[in-house]
C-alpha cells in the first residue's frame, strides 16, 4: 500500500520536478543551519500558481526563512512585480538574499529584517498588496491577518501557513502556543468580516497540516449569498 511520502514524491516529480536553482537554496539554508521548516515543493508551486491566478503583481511575505518560498513568488509575479518579505532574524535574511541574488529574482524582492508587529505598520501607505502569505511566528497570526487586510484592498488574497499541525489545531484545550496561533487565525477568519476564508488540510512530506485560503472582501459590501 503506497504511503503518502510515496504520493508526496510522485506528486512533486511528476507536477514540481526539480531544480537546480532551488535545490541550491535549500541546501544553504541546511549549511546555514535553518531548521528545514520551508513549504514543501508542492505547497510552494501551489502559492506559484495562486499568485498568478490572482494576477498578483504585489506579494507581502512574514516569515522569509532561506527565502524558499519567497523565489516562487518572485518568480510568480514577473519582471514588474514586487514582493516584500519580512524576517525577524537577521541571520536568516542574509541566507535569504544570497538566495534570491542566485536566483536572478533579488532585484525584485525587498527583505525588511524585523518583527513583523514593527515593521508591517511601516508599509502602510504605500499600494496596497494582491496577496500576503502569512508564515511566521504561529502566536502572532492574528496580528498578521489583521495587517493584511490593511495593507491589502477587496479582493486580496491571504494564506495563512500551518493551520492543522498535526491535527492539534482541533484541540481546543491545547497548551501548545503555536497551535493556540493557529486557532486562533483560524477563529478570526471565520468570524471577521474583513475574511473570507476556508482551510485545506495537506499530507506531504512535511506531515500532515494545512493552509488557509482567504480572500478581503468589502465588509462594507454583503457577501455572497
Ligand atoms: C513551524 C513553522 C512553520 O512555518 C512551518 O511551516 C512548520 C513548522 C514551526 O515553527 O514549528
Ligand atoms: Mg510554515
Amino acid at each position: 500500500m503506497p504511503t503518502p511520502d510515496d504520493v508526496d514524491a510522485f506528486l512533486t516529480d511528476t507536477l514540481v520536478g526539480s531544480d537546480p536553482i532551488l535545490d541550491a537554496t535549500l541546501r544553504a539554508q541546511s549549511d546555514a543551519g535553518l531548521p528545514a521548516i520551508e513549504v514543501a515543493p508542492l505547497n510552494a508551486k501551489f502559492l506559484h500558481l495562486l499568485t498568478r491566478i490572482a494576477g498578483a503583481r504585489r506579494v507581502l511575505e512574514i516569515g522569509t526563512l532561506g527565502g524558499y518560498s519567497t523565489i516562487w513568488f518572485a518568480r510568480a509575479v514577473g519582471d514588474a512585480g514586487r514582493v516584500v518579505t519580512i524576517e525577524a532574524e537577521a541571520r536568516n535574511a542574509e541566507i535569504a538574499r544570497g538566495n534570491l541574488e542566485r536566483a536572478g529574482v533579488a532585484q525584485r524582492v525587498e527583505v525588511v529584517v524585523g518583527r513583523g508587529a514593527d515593521v508591517l505598520p511601516s508599509l502602510e501607505g504605500g499600494e496596497p498588496f494582491d496577496l500576503v502569505f502569512i508564515d511566521a511566528d504561529k502566536e502572532s497570526n492574528t496580528v498578521y491577518l489583521d495587517w493584511a487586510a490593511r495593507l491589502g484592498r477587496p479582493g486580496t488574497v491571504i494564506v495563512l501557513d500551518n493551520v492543522v499541525r498535526g491535527g492539534e489545531v482541533a484541540d481546543a484545550g491545547t497548551g501548545d502556543s503555536k497551535v493556540r496561533g493557529a486557532r486562533r487565525g483560524i477563529e478570526m477568519l471565520g468570524a471577521d468580516p474583513r475574511f473570507d476564508a476556508t482551510a485545506l488540510q495537506t499530507l506531504d512530506r512535511k506531515g500532515w497540516d494545512g493552509v488557509a485560503v482567504a480572500i478581503v472582501v468589502d465588509s462594507a459590501a454583503s457577501g455572497p449569498t
